[in-house]
């Protein structure tokens, strides 16, 4: 019997991410690598001392399968403390392994079969076939270049009696967007008197220039109670690669994110659990990340005002789109695999963070941008400078 032929795929549009390719290439080509969303430097020493301390204390067995709760304590401080959120550490903090297991968790927890879920695109590309393989339909909200803002009346439009959820992301990935207290003000109106659920994926919640401040949900008591809130220990410490983020949610949604999480997961790494809370007593490591990637950020941007791209500004994350109209008339995708081929820098085409709309996916390759991510070393930034320069 040939079982190939008898199943039929739940994600039968999904093939290899772009970011997976897109760093392959720049292997194989021997590229810059600028595509893929994590940094090219290690996490604070310190961290990793600790990681190593408390593994050899024998934090190696499961943790309590809601995380270890001198974590949950440590966090719910850190968000009283930056946004005045009370946050019970017991009920309504859950340690996941990064910010896609909490996304991947509330989604598959609360969407039904035929249930309608908003995202904002272009968008991050986990929360489609999140969707979908939950039998949910995605409705996207197209942002447009180059301010990328949400128009909250032509959002509306969009809410149905089956929409179950909105998923919204600040700062922005891939366009460095971020929402302001007045999105959230108008988001708050139109969910009012609905039984709309929201995800807001804050992984980037650090990551903020020119002194402008993250406006995360948590300041916003009045959507609390609808929310799960979804953060990144990955992009906050620079260490993507151990996988572990949290999510906050009100304890009734909570209990039953946590029914889907005890049974996919169960809990995450022990040892680095312990290691975070160590390092979390010090403020002053999160209090200088947005410093620290300001001045990646400050030098990308004199890096390209010496090319031919034309950026696009960038408020937060750390990604920076840029117009390559004057450069080529070649549809992203071509245009971005054939920088990595011969210009030797891998970036990611902004196309690919739409839906599988193939009409809207050609307008949006009309736009021409591509995504350069510039949380690199100061030395890689400086070698790609000199290869943009000659494109
Ligand atoms: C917007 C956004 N959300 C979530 C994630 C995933 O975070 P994690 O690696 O913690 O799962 C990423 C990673 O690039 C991201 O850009």
């Amino acid at each position: 019997m040939n079982i190939a032929s008898n199943f039929t795929s739940k994600l039968p549009d999904v093939g290899t991410t772009i970011f997976t390719t897109m760093s392959k290439m720049a292997q194989e080509y021997n590229a810059i690598n600028l595509s893929q969303g994590f940094p090219d430097f290690n996490p604070p020493s310190l961290l990793m001392e600790l990681a190593a301390k408390y593994m050899q204390k024998g934090h190696n067995q499961y943790a309590p399968m809601a995380g270890v709760m001198k974590l949950r304590e440590r966090l719910a401080e850190k968000n009283e403390f930056l946004y005045g959120a009370k946050i019970n550490p017991e009920t309504e903090i859950t340690i996941t392994a990064g910010a896609s297991q909490a996304i991947a968790a509330a989604v598959t927890a609360f969407v039904h079969i035929g249930d309608e879920v908003i995202i904002v695109e272009p968008a991050f590309d986990v929360y489609q076939p999140l969707i979908e393989v939950n039998g949910g339909k995605v409705v996207p909200y197209r942002m447009e270049a180059p301010h990328f803002k949400i128009d909250w009346q032509a959002f509306e439009q969009l809410i149905t009696p089956k929409t179950r959820m909105i998923v919204l992301n600040t700062p922005h990935n891939p366009t460095g967007a971020i929402l302001e207290a007045q999105d959230w003000q108008a988001l708050s109106k139109i969910v009012n008197n609905t039984n709309i659920l929201i995800i807001s994926d804050e992984v980037y919640e650090h990551i903020m220039f020119d002194g402008k401040e993250h406006q995360s949900l948590l300041r916003f008591p009045e959507l609390w109670h609808r929310s799960f809130v979804v953060f990144s220990f990955g992009k906050t410490f620079h260490c993507t690669g151990w996988k572990m983020g949290y999510v906050a949610a009100p304890e009734y949604l909570m209990k039953e994110l946590r029914k889907n999480h005890q049974f996919s997961i169960f809990c995450v790494n022990h040892f680095i659990q312990e290691a975070i809370a160590e390092f979390l007593a010090d403020r002053s490591y999160y209090e200088q990340l947005p410093h620290f990637f300001q001045v990646k950020k400050d030098l990308f941007g004199q890096i390209l005002t010496n090319t031919r791209f034309t950026p696009i500004p960038t408020y937060g994350s750390y990604f920076q789109l840029a117009d390559y109209s004057n450069i080529s008339d070649e549809s992203d995708i071509d245009f971005a695999i054939r920088m990595t081929k011969e210009h030797k820098v891998a970036v990611i085409p902004v196309s690919v963070f739409y839906s599988n709309d193939e009409n809207e996916k050609r307008n949006h390759m009309n736009t021409k941008l591509i995504r350069f991510c510039f949380g690199k070393t100061e030395q890689i930034l400086q070698q790609a400078s000199e290869k943009l320069c000659k494109i």
